[in-house]
């Protein structure tokens, strides 16, 4: 993100929640997601300290309670029991003496090793960035450090660390977004830190004194901007006989479709460096589409769920989307699994099967015979503007275009001759807030089987893409002047769409 412009001033704890439950609840405004996390007012970014505990997924968040342009960043907060419905709850950190809450990670501390709690009541402990904006206007470069907090009543209230900061800068602008893992294998806490065109691992055995273990990156993967965000966790393959390394990392510009996007690397972790498996130059991304941004994944989470979580939109237009009250979303919540193509490993993702939660009125097509265009469902089938549209098609030219009245319409398929699938925004209603918006967004296919396996889900001003069984993925926002709801399939030739269905989607918030 660019921090060239600063606002300031940080609201009492008491007026800003009175005024948020003044908020307006209904979340009905223009644009508004109805599938999706938004705030209920006013700006978010990244996504912050996922951790399960308890029954409920936390979800804290980069927010600025004063306006819905980036401000001095506060951690905003949420709960669900179900990854679809979320609570909102009092803002969980406030900037303080050190600096802006900048985005982190939480962990449950089982074993009290930080001795918050107790064995019998293990704290919560969040571990931030402070961004200190006297000393980067002072010119100095060590503005950027990490600090922790605990909670001893789940979550509720966090209690700052009198200690802080527990990672020190050494001179480097970029020094910031820690994720915190338990490396069973070496009984320790593990950090990853995202470090200018780098990450640095360091461990803990408190969580309050850290050293330094290894870097990595700084000659891997794609560098059209800083690295942001990184994540580093196990993932099973082969039915479970294989595990591997997973370690993600945001990067701010120089993503596919320019701006923001997330890289991922698979490899070996030792407890202390990362080795990646495939060669440097080769490039793998979690989301090729514009709007999935400094996603990381839930911590403690039951099994050995993977569950991913962005921010659903792009620094390069962010701050000018048109929305009014609130502006900023989160993506939905994903599963990610491993899984092997053409002697490599890759993430697959797909949304949570939670989603089943919401869903209503599904309507299964069986198989559909395409001669140049089949409307699925018009704005007479009870205005879908929330569904879920899966089908397997042909790997042939296809598309299929949601639109609405006014003739503002997505269209989402796949280009046979290039090899790449394809969102085009073009459109699809306000496309000229910023000229950073890029209207046509594509992505390589990854697989060469036959047919193409294809989930949408479609939000009142998002649409989220899984071909492929989630092996390429793509996110895109989009702003309608009214909702898009009729659907239709084209193909240039007559082909075959087989289990095609349409599951409509109930909005979270009602
Ligand atoms: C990523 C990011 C982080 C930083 C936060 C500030 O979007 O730039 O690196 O911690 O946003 O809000």
């Amino acid at each position: 993100m660019v921090l060239a412009f600063f606002l300031t001033g940080c609201r009492s704890q008491e007026h800003q929640q009175n005024e948020s439950l003044a908020a307006d609840s209904t979340f009905g405004q223009k644009h508004r997601p109805q599938i999706h996390f938004t705030p209920k007012e006013k700006w978010m970014n990244d996504p912050n300290g996922m951790v399960y505990h308890k029954g409920q997924y936390h979800l804290f968040y980069q927010y600025y309670p004063e306006d819905i342009v980036w401000g001095p960043m506060h951690w905003g907060h949420a709960v669900s029991k179900d990854l679809i419905h979320w609570t909102h709850l009092p803002i969980a950190l406030y900037p303080d003496s050190l600096g802006l809450i900048f985005s982190g990670s939480a962990v449950v501390d089982k074993l009290n090793t930080s001795g918050f709690g107790s064995k019998k009541n293990p704290p919560l402990v969040a571990v931030y960035t402070y961004h200190s904006q006297e000393k980067e206007k002072a010119g100095r470069t060590d503005y950027q450090y990490q600090g922790i907090a605990y909670s001893t009543d789940d979550g509720n209230t966090w209690i700052k660390y009198e200690g802080n900061p527990v990672l020190k800068n050494q001179g480097i602008k970029d020094f910031r977004d820690p994720k915190v893992f338990y490396h069973n294998e070496s009984s320790k806490w593990v950090m990853i830190l995202a470090v200018k065109d780098h990450v640095e691992l360091w461990g803990s055995s408190n969580l309050k004194a850290w050293s330094k273990l290894s870097d990595f990156g700084s000659d891997y993967g794609a560098h059209g901007g800083v690295w942001e965000c990184p994540d580093l966790f196990e993932m099973t393959l082969d039915g479970g006989a294989t595990r591997k390394w997973v370690m993600i990392v945001s990067l701010n510009p120089g993503g596919p479709n320019g701006g923001s996007a997330t890289q991922y690397f698979v490899g070996e972790f030792d407890g202390a460096k990362f080795t990646p498996d495939t060669h440097s130059s080769k490039i793998k991304w979690i989301d090729y589409g514009p709007d999935n941004y400094a996603g990381v994944t839930w911590s403690n989470t039951p099994g050995d769920r993977k569950i991913f979580l962005g921010w659903m939109s792009n620094w390069s237009y962010a701050q000018e989307l048109p929305t009014m009250t609130w502006r900023g979303a989160a993506t939905l919540p994903r599963d990610m699994t491993l899984t092997r193509v053409n002697n490599d490993v890759f993430v697959t993702s797909s949304v949570v099967d939670e989603l089943v939660v919401i869903s209503e009125g599904k309507k299964e097509l069986g198989s559909l015979q395409v001669d140049k265009t089949v409307t699925l469902a018009d704005e007479g089938f009870e205005a879908v503007s929330q569904f879920v549209l899966r089908g397997t098609f042909k790997a042939e030219d296809f598309a299929v275009v949601v639109s609405n009245s006014k003739d503002q319409s997505i269209r989402v398929g796949y280009d046979s001759g290039a090899g790449r699938f394809f969102i085009d925004r073009g459109k699809s209603g306000n496309v000229t807030f910023s000229k950073q918006f890029p209207t046509e967004i594509f992505s390589p296919r990854l697989d060469s089987d036959d047919e193409i396996e294809m989930t949408m889900v479609l939000d009142h001003s998002s649409v989220e893409v899984f071909f492929d069984n989630g092996l390429s993925v793509m996110t895109s926002l989009f702003f309608p002047d009214e909702p898009l709801s009729s659907i239709s399939i084209h193909s240039s030739h007559p082909t075959k769409v087989a289990r095609i269905s349409l599951q409509k989607l109930r909005s979270i918030w009602k």
